[in-house]
């Protein structure tokens, strides 16, 4: 006899994602996650978060974190993400975001935990002088994500392991609890050359904001000048550019600036490089900065003159957090019924 496979989830479909409020966004967090969250608002509800919670993590900065909460905020709006569409919210003002994470600590098992490589990556060699909050942190995030019953998760690819994850968090309680699609197993939508975006050194590693050379990285706020001369310094070889995508195969760093290109500019890499292909860097890294420049100053000043304005920046994510726990506290309330907590 086979296992009849688990019912399917009927409740609507919900985008939810969010960033951690560190310093600085980059190309990366741009084109691998919130040029898409933008696209996804026409088609979706879609619930976009500041993740504070998961940023106490790594190091405290209470002077701090308020303020880079704001500054995100900023960068989501100024990229094109509508406050009156999606909802905005900040993660520790819905408070069940903890309490959600506690119950899935009860149904995540260690091994599954131990195995995310994310959590290997950002502790090194000093595991057991982590906070037990980095190590737990991947099962935050399917509470984030479950809480609202969330169905698609627009990420880059370093997410896709944690995303996993969450679906396993999703199936096992809905079986230990004898709650059939109670959850839904959430999606990820990891789309195109822009959900690994690689720094501008080193092919082999991703663009991140924790890489002590700023060369690395395009910031969201970086200016043209300084688009131009980082994109000018970015590593490539003295061939020119291949005809095809076959030809950028053993060429990580040149792959990574057509990859940028493609998803900078929304055209397939096929067709960037029938126009570049057989040019040379000299031809093809100035196109590639002008355009990014042209896609992200606007964005710049407009994160500028939000960020200007905390009032109204506060006023926004007020909102979006009242929204946010409207959807949230009855899937609580739901979810404490299923465990059997204390109601009396
Ligand atoms: P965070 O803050 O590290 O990154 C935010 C988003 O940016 C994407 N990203 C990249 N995409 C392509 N190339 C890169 N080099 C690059 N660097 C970052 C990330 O994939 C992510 O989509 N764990 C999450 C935050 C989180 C979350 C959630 C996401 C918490 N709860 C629930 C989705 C759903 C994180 O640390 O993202």
């Amino acid at each position: 006899m086979t296992d009849a496979p688990p019912p399917e989830y009927k409740g609507p479909k919900r985008v939810f994602s969010g960033m951690q409020p560190t310093n600085g966004l980059h190309l990366g967090n741009y084109l691998g996650a919130l040029k898409n969250w933008v696209a996804l608002q026409n088609q979706y509800d879609c619930i976009y978060c500041i993740v504070d919670l998961h940023a106490i993590t790594i190091e405290p900065d209470p002077k701090g974190l308020a303020g880079r909460c704001r500054e995100v905020a900023a960068a989501y709006m100024a990229s094109g993400v509508d406050p009156k569409k999606s909802i905005i919210f900040v993660q520790s003002a819905v408070r069940e975001h903890s309490e959600l994470a506690w119950i899935f600590n009860c149904v995540a098992r260690m091994g599954w935990v131990e195995r995310m490589t994310q959590f290997k990556d950002k502790a090194g060699k000093d595991e057991q002088r982590m906070s037990v909050g980095l190590f737990d942190y991947p099962v935050l995030q399917a509470a984030d994500i479950l809480l609202y019953k969330g169905t698609h998760v627009p990420v880059g690819e370093d997410q896709k392991q944690h995303l996993e994850l969450s679906r396993d968090i999703a199936q096992k309680f809905n079986n230990d609890y004898d709650a059939p699609a109670f959850f839904p197993l959430p999606e990820p939508l990891i789309q195109g050359p822009g959900a690994r975006i690689m720094s501008l050194r080193d092919g082999s590693k991703k663009m991140s904001k924790s890489d002590p050379s700023d060369m690395s990285r395009i910031n969201m706020v970086d200016d043209a000048e300084t688009i131009m001369q980082k994109i000018k310094k970015a590593t490539t070889d003295p061939n020119p550019l291949p005809e095809s995508a076959e030809g950028l195969k053993g060429r990580p760093e040149v792959e990574n600036l057509v990859g940028i290109y493609s998803a900078a500019s929304g055209r397939p890499v096929n067709e960037v490089l029938s126009e570049f292909g057989g040019k040379g860097f000299g031809v093809f890294k100035p196109a590639l900065a002008e355009l990014l420049a042209s896609e992200l100053g606007p964005i710049a000043a407009e994160m500028r003159r939000w960020n200007a304005d905390p009032g109204a920046l506060d006023a926004i994510l007020r909102v979006g957090a009242e929204r946010a726990r409207a959807i949230a506290q009855p899937i609580m309330a739901e979810v404490r019924k299923v465990v059997g907590l204390w109601h009396a």
